[in-house]
């Protein structure tokens, strides 16, 4: 793997101001909550760091670097959201830009967009540290979902955050009449049905 330094350098370079700080704020709240749900925390702030690194690519660019190096790995209703394209890709640059091999690095890349039913805690980590970091995330929303993991601790807390967070994008992809992906449904009916119970009206 390609060091810290090199990896954040690239970052500087090739996306958005606002995306390279939105990065270092998920790497930062990646790295926080890996150490509330003691999991690993290089890996975590690796991840985090890492996952919008396709994020500043022309779409038309990601598509061709899903059609022509990935080929597999991702199902066709995927490619009708390009909002999905740089996870998807995000996985091909991470390997071949950054060095990386770390399977749980990778799947948490690749599932911080949709989601998936079967998301390790790693992945559930920077999926949320995705809609929390302080840097460009709307503070108010932040706080909620703070509140939620410090009144339940656990992964109780971890999945009532992401039920939240799953029922939020849902709405936000409604009102803006966007194609959402089965994935994403799927982690909604896991998550209710693991968890929904818990979660309170608001
Ligand atoms: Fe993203
Ligand atoms: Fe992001």
């Amino acid at each position: 793997m390609k060091n810290t330094d090199y990896i954040i350098n690239w970052l500087e370079k090739n996306l958005s101001a606002k995306r390279y700080s939105h990065s270092l704020g998920v790497a930062k709240t990646s790295l926080e909550l890996a150490k509330m749900y003691n999991q690993d925390e290089n890996k975590a702030y690796i991840a985090g760091l890492i996952h919008d690194c396709a994020k500043n690519f022309d779409d038309n660019e990601l598509l061709k670097i899903i059609k022509t190096k990935i080929q597999s790995g991702y199902l066709e209703c995927e490619l009708k959201n390009p909002k999905v394209y740089h996870a998807i890709a995000g996985v091909y640059i991470a390997k071949n830009e950054f060095e990386i091999d770390d399977d749980e690095i990778l799947n948490a890349i690749r599932n911080h967009t949709t989601g998936s039913p079967d998301m390790t805690t790693l992945d559930k980590i920077i999926f949320l540290a995705d809609k929390i970091e302080p840097n460009t995330r709307d503070e108010k929303y932040s706080k909620k979902i703070r509140k939620l993991l410090e009144k339940n601790k656990g992964i109780i807390g971890l999945d009532l955050a992401l039920l939240k967070c799953s029922c939020e994008t849902i709405k936000s992809l409604i009102k803006r009449k966007l194609f959402i992906c089965p994935a994403t449904i799927d982690v909604y009916n896991a998550l209710q049905e693991s968890v929904g119970e818990l979660l309170d009206e608001d």
